[in-house]
């Protein structure tokens, strides 16, 4: 039965957080509580000689300064310090561990005070007195000495020679500029102290029980020491997969007072925190004049930091799109004296299709052809790079869909050939393409005799909608209408739950769902079947379904039995089940979602001014859960997409390693200003091999593609290729 699977419905926790009543890490009052401040550090790379912590230990309400010195004992060995996402190689950072300094805006100490004003100020006292060592954070001057991850997948034929031999050669360098996630809310961690070394933490993190292990790692504690919540979280976008460095210091500061301490970063703070790696991206395609790609090969280099290596999957895109007998795909890594780079919306992705659907768009302007019709005549049913068919891949409707609500068949290829009074326009598409991954994850169904059901997990909501898609699906899975559903996430006691990250909690969740509801209806046909005169006294479970508070015979809806019923003669007042999905994820197909973006600019020529005045996304990601949601998803994929391509680029000052623009008035993002026609477009996509509901996710696949969409227009508006991120109206106006 499918009553609100595939609706619009309305989020379940809209009415508490738009009332407030939803709380976050940095809202859980408790008493005593004591409020830390963090001291970072003003040098990208060297040595803590001295720190003079004596005149804020003087500041009245000033409790303690942690420093390395000082600090209570943390794990000395690298897998204490590893996370359920931490890069497989490297050594996690460490915060206050030793005297090292490994990038600018590290902590190095922790004030606490009865006061958060009182911390601030004695923070500004703190003393130190560095040994500073030579550092680099600029990748251009350091890509020579980047080196070669195994991330890529192999190479096919000869990318080399078929380049050489080819009609129409496109080889070209994109950039994109380091960006920051800057979530509307700040990371913050309230531990609360309950005696006896046992904690609770209130957290903001995309993963509750990937921080409980950390915490019980890093501190060596029990299991049972140490809970760990977040129910509610304001952003997450990739910056609170890992752990974050405040959740560590606001545990040393709680074992050190023995009391309940609160941390939370400044804005400026966070810009310390890891962020999407700058990467120059190499494209070089070969083809025939007909319009076929003979040659491709994509080169990406990376920034990670000194310590680890973070790496994602720029390069292998271009195979699942497009038909290519020869490929090559190199990824490195560069070395510079910064935190270690993280995920970030769609990550390898939303940089590496950037690039590539640049590139394509300059074959198509190579080969003179419509950038749809180049990208149809190359299109492929086939992941040639495993060589095995997609479970689905509606994207040829994408195009066609995209195209058709967009207007595309009026567009004059001719660049800065169409205008509207005194603006250029330009109009631009791109393939977006994003993985559709599923994960373990458990969940909980308490189902009373009044015929309420309580549904919980450890996961957590990052806002996406999860709260709201396991209501829906354990409705119709359980016959209750979904006013009679709440859904418990975000403690790290619940049931089994992955981080939310990767696209994948709709899939994981919503069979997790279902698996555990099977139990339910079990149980109750179960109760059902001993009811005196039972109406489904001989009836399978195949042959029953939940509808209207009932358990219902399929084959006549007259024979039914109501779940207080069954429950009451049976003497039950509640059925607890619990039980973990499991997919089969085997390696005979590709799993991804796709979408075609198509992108209007205007642009004021003569102050460089660009608007995204409308953007239409087809996007074709399975069964689609709830559409409002879905929706939202999309729309705020597509407006990241639109920062991406004209305003976001963290700035370093190169000279001194530091970041310039460390706040939203400097660091740019879409503004409402920004934000014109954005018209989201669901293809269908029927899926049966993928999982039993059809279900791909699409909290990244949104962003995917957008940049690239832009700045395809941007170049048929003015005839100008901006190959390096954001197209600022510098660069627009720069001499070729
Ligand atoms: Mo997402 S970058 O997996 O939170």
């Amino acid at each position: 039965m499918t009553t609100y699977i595939g609706t619009a419905t309305p989020r379940v926790d809209g009415r508490a957080k738009v009332t407030g009543a939803a709380k976050y890490a940095a809202e859980f009052n408790v008493d005593g509580l004591a409020f830390g401040y963090v001291v970072e550090a003003t040098i990208p790379k060297g040595r803590i000689v001295r720190i003079d912590t004596s005149a804020a230990l003087r500041v009245e309400g000033v409790l303690d300064v942690l420093t390395h010195r000082n600090r209570p004992r943390m794990a000395d060995t690298d897998e204490a310090w590893k996370d359920d996402v931490a890069p497989e190689t490297g050594s996690p950072f460490r915060p206050l561990y030793d005297d090292k300094i490994k990038f600018s805006g590290q902590p190095i100490a922790l004030v606490l005070a009865e006061e958060w004003e009182i911390a601030r100020y004695a923070a500004s006292l703190v003393r130190i007195e560095y040994a500073a060592e030579p550092h680099v954070t600029d990748l251009y001057a350091h890509r020579d000495a980047a080196f070669v991850v195994e991330k890529p997948v192999k190479p096919r034929g000869d990318a080399a020679k078929a380049y050489a031999a080819a009609d129409v050669r496109h080889e070209a360098e994109y950039f994109i500029p380091t960006e920051h996630h800057n979530p509307m809310e700040l990371f913050a961690s309230t531990v609360v102290w309950d005696g006896g070394g046992k904690l609770t933490v209130y957290d903001k993190t995309q993963g509750v029980q990937n921080v409980q292990r950390y915490l019980c790692g890093v501190f060596n504690k029990e299991s049972d020491d140490v809970r760990v919540l977040s129910p509610f979280m304001g952003g997450g976008f990739g910056a609170g997969l890992r752990p974050q460095y405040q959740v560590v210091l606001a545990t040393l500061g709680a074992l050190a007072l023995e009391r309940s301490v609160r941390l939370v970063l400044t804005r400026q703070q966070m810009y310390g925190l890891g962020f999407r790696p700058a990467t120059i991206e190499k494209l070089k395609l070969g083809a025939k004049a007909g319009g076929t790609l003979d040659s491709l090969s994509h080169e990406a280099i990376a920034v990670t930091s000194q310590f680890e290596e973070f790496a994602r999957n720029d390069t292998g895109w271009g195979a699942l799109l497009y038909k290519s007998a020869n490929a090559n795909y190199v990824h490195k890594l560069a070395r510079l004296d910064v935190p270690t780079s993280a995920d970030m919306r769609a990550p390898g992705a939303t940089t590496g299709v950037y690039a590539l659907e640049s590139a394509m768009d300059e074959l198509a302007v190579a080969l003179k052809l419509d950038p749809v019709e180049l990208r149809l005549r190359c299109y492929s049913d086939r992941d040639q790079n495993e060589d095995v068919p997609y479970t689905s891949k509606q994207l040829r409707e994408c195009y066609r869909q995209g195209a058709d609500a967009f207007g595309w068949d009026k567009r004059n290829p001719e660049p800065r050939s169409m205008r509207d009074g005194s603006e250029l326009v330009g109009w631009g598409m791109a393939t977006g393409i994003w993985e559709a991954l599923q994960m373990p994850m458990a969940a909980r169904i308490v189902l009373t005799a009044n015929g309420h059901a309580e549904v919980s997990s450890a996961a957590s909501d990052i806002g996406t909608g999860t709260y709201t898609i396991m209501a829906q699906v354990a409705a119709d899975a359980l016959g209750l209408p979904i006013e009679n559903i709440s859904v418990k996430l975000g403690d790290s006691t619940l049931p089994q739950s992955p981080v939310e990250g990767g696209s994948w909690m709709a899939a994981s969740a919503a069979h997790a769902v279902v698996t555990v509801a099977e139990e339910v209806r079990k149980e109750l046909l179960r109760l059902a079947k001993k009811v005196p005169d039972s109406p489904l006294a001989g009836a399978k479970l195949a042959d029953v379904v939940l509808t209207d508070g009932r358990i219902t015979s399929k084959k006549d809806a007259s024979r039914a039995v109501s779940i207080a019923d069954a429950m009451r003669h049976g003497a039950v007042d509640r059925i607890v089940k619990e039980k973990a999905n499991t997919f089969k994820n085997d390696s005979s197909h590709a799993r991804n979602t796709h979408a075609a973006a198509f992108a209007e600019v205007k642009i004021d020529e003569q102050l460089g001014i660009i608007r995204v005045t409308r953007v239409v996304d087809a996007v074709a990601a399975g069964r689609v859960l709830n559409l409002k949601t879905a929706r939202s998803q999309i729309i705020g994929g597509v407006v990241w997409g639109i920062g991406m391509a004209l305003h976001e680029e963290t700035a370093y000052d190169h000279k001194f390693g530091r970041i310039m623009n460390a706040n939203i008035a400097e660091y740019h993002v879409p503004v409402n200003a920004d934000v014109h026609d954005i018209e989201v477009i669901f293809v269908d996509e029927p899926d049966e091999i993928i999982n039993p509901l059809g279900i791909k996710g699409l909290g990244e696949i949104g962003i995917v593609g957008v940049a690239a969409a832009i700045a395809n227009a941007v170049y048929h508006a003015t005839g100008k290729r901006v190959r390096d991120l954001p197209i600022t109206l510098d660069k627009l106006t720069r001499a070729a």
